[in-house]
């Protein structure tokens, strides 16, 4: 079964604050060319929680410009590691939670989200789903990567939602796709 590779300073960034890295290991590759393939290059993009970058390999793989690509991510060494991994990507230091205080007003074709969002209440769930929504454009989509086989986001009439299950990954994550109606 592939698996993610086990990678030290992710291994260290898990054991310094397990709740927020929420892996001992990065995203593997089947997995992130999975979330990769569900944006179309073209427009700005934004990846929350990217920890040391397997997602954002992934989507400069598919063609996202790296200078279409900002992250934000909690921890300074991830951030440290992603600046000299990927020379040139805005990668900002920042609580990806409340991104638009990072960022101001900008609209993205997609935003990709690694972020343990299970461990956060129902209500923030809510308003974090809502604050991505609003950060996209009209054709945008919101990628969320979850264990969890429920949308990890409480979803009304107005926003469609398709989730599809990467079952090359130990184990399987559902990728959740989220869009206004
Ligand atoms: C499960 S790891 C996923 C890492 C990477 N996307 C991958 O797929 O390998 C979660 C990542 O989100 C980051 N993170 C957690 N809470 C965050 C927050 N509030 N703001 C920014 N990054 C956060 C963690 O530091 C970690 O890098």
């Amino acid at each position: 079964m592939p698996q993610a590779v086990f990678e030290l300073p992710f291994w260290r960034a898990f054991l310094a604050n397990p709740l927020r890295v929420a892996s001992p290991v990065p995203s593997g590759p089947a997995l992130a060319r999975a979330v990769a393939a569900e944006v179309v290059p073209g427009g700005s993009v934004l990846e929350l929680g990217p920890g040391s970058g397997a997602v954002t390999a992934a989507l400069l793989a598919r063609g996202v410009a790296r200078g279409d690509l900002t992250v934000i991510e909690y921890a300074p060494d991830f951030c440290t590691h992603l600046r000299h991994r990927f020379p040139g990507l805005k990668v900002l230091e920042g609580d990806a939670f409340a991104f638009p205080g990072l960022l101001g007003q900008r609209q993205f074709k997609a935003i990709v989200s690694g972020l343990p969002v299970l461990a956060c209440p129902q209500e923030a769930r809510q308003t974090f789903l809502q604050r991505a929504l609003g950060a996209l454009a009209p054709d945008g989509v919101f990628i969320q990567f979850s264990y969890s086989p429920l949308s990890p986001f409480p979803t009304e009439r107005d926003i469609t939602v398709r989730r599809h299950t990467v079952w090359r990954n130990l184990p399987p994550m559902q990728i959740w796709r989220y869009a206004r109606a």
